[in-house]
Formats: structure tokens, C-alpha cells, sequence
């Protein structure tokens, strides 16, 4: 497989087209931002920890049949995927209210939710990832109802697998964030899974594992994103 040229730089990850028209490879960086890239830092081994950790998760999702656009591993920091008609659109699933559920409703954090919530954010950045729903999504024609169906029950069917996965691992699955794209017609997951992009903390403690520990400026983040990784059985070398 040949990597070709830089097709988008986001701000964490890169994407090159290959000789395979339907391929691409992504590239995990260091790169670690918040706020809408007002807190930029170079984390150490956070590539390789997320690239690693995605594929983990890609493969468990694929074994129990959600369609996922990950093939291989390549390298420490890059993995190879199908080439995706990304759809502009966030799925965010809640277990336990956080982050921004928190700050819009007032609910106290760590609430558990019964069931979880499925909420929609678009794609864009210089909107702010603005909320949106589900009637905006089709009106707006950033997919149809069937295709917008469809991505509401991969994600609950994705946290219903999750869930279990890091229950076994002693951690809670707070909340997380996933993105579909079309992949020859059908609705595929795309981008990645991993503590970027999720909310995990000890089932005991409650400590956070996750990026909040960068937004929060907690410290040792790559560790908490490593201890997660042995916690589960990803390999990280
Ligand atoms: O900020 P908020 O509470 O809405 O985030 C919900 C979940 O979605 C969190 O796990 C967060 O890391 C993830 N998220 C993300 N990318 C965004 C917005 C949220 O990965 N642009």
C-alpha cells in the first residue's frame, strides 16, 4: 500500500490517499487540543496509545457486526481504512451526565441516565459544533431519515457493546462521541474510538481516564490513556 498525499490534517489526525482509490490511511498524532483548538499540546506516545487503542476497538465493534471503516494496522501511529463519504454529523451517546449535558442542563454530574441519551451535534468548527437534531440533520440534507436512523441504532448498539467492554475492565463508559460515513451506499463508523473521544472513569474511584484530564489540566493524561489500554488487553507494542 502506497501512501500518497495528505488529503486533511484535523487536529489530531492526518489522512493520506493511497494507490487504492478506496483506501486511506489515517495518521495519529501527538497533537492533543480542547476548546476548540485553544489548548494545543504535543503529548508524547499519544498517537501510538489512540491508533493502537482504536483498532482494538474497531475490531471488537466489527466482530459483533457493526460495519467500521478500519482494515489494518500499518504502523505504531497509522492504520488503514475505507475511504468514507463522511456525513457532518456527531453522535453523542450518555451513560452518566458530563461535559456539556452538565453545563446545558444543570444536571449534577455523574448522574446515571436511564436510558442513556442520544444527542446530535454538527460538524463545524467555525459554528462551534452547534446542537442540533435529528429533523435538522434531514432538512439540511446532511442525510435521509433512513440513513439517520440507521446511525442512531449503530450508536446505541455500539454502547450497549462498550458498555460491557469496559465494565469488564472496571470502568465506567461515561459518554462518547462517534461519526458515520457512506461506504459504498451503506452507513459505516468512521473516524476512531478512543479516549479522545469518550469519557472512562474507575468503576471505584471515579478517577478520570479520559481527555478530560487534559481540558481539566489533571495531569499524567497519556498514562490514564495507557492504564486503560493494559485494562482492556490492547497491545501497545
Ligand atoms: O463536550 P460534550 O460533553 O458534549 O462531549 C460528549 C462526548 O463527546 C465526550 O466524550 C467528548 O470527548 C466527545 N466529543 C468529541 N468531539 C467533539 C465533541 C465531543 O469527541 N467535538
Amino acid at each position: 500500500m502506497e501512501k500518497r498525499t495528505e488529503l486533511y490534517r484535523g487536529k489530531a489526525k492526518s489522512v493520506y490517499t493511497t494507490d487504492d482509490p478506496d483506501r486511506l490511511i489515517l495518521l495519529f498524532r501527538n497533537d492533543t487540543s480542547a476548546f476548540d483548538g485553544k489548548k494545543i499540546e504535543q503529548l508524547e506516545r499519544k498517537g501510538k496509545v489512540n491508533n493502537r487503542f482504536n483498532a482494538f476497538i474497531m475490531q471488537k465493534l466489527q466482530e459483533s457486526g457493526i460495519p467500521t471503516q478500519f482494515d489494518k494496522l500499518l504502523s505504531d501511529t497509522e492504520c488503514l481504512v475505507k475511504k468514507l463519504d463522511m456525513i457532518p454529523v456527531e453522535c453523542v451517546v450518555r451513560n452518566y451526565a458530563a461535559g456539556s449535558l452538565v453545563r446545558r442542563l444543570g444536571v449534577e454530574e455523574g448522574t446515571e441516565l436511564t436510558p442513556p441519551t442520544f444527542e446530535l451535534f454538527l460538524k463545524d468548527d467555525a459554528k462551534g459544533d452547534p446542537f442540533i437534531n435529528e429533523s435538522h440533520v434531514v432538512t439540511f440534507g446532511w442525510a435521509t431519515t433512513e440513513q439517520m436512523q440507521r446511525m442512531r441504532e449503530l450508536t446505541l448498539k455500539v454502547n450497549d457493546i462498550l458498555r460491557q467492554l469496559f465494565d469488564d475492565a472496571g470502568l465506567q463508559l461515561v459518554d462518547f462521541k462517534l461519526e458515520f460515513g457512506l461506504f459504498k451506499g451503506e452507513i459505516t463508523l468512521g473516524d476512531e474510538f478512543s479516549p479522545d473521544g469518550s469519557r472512562l472513569w474507575d468503576k471505584v474511584t471515579g478517577k478520570k481516564m479520559d481527555k478530560d484530564r487534559f481540558r481539566q489540566g489533571l495531569g499524567d493524561v497519556i498514562e490514564a490513556y495507557e492504564e486503560v489500554a493494559q485494562r482492556l488487553g490492547v497491545p501497545l507494542s
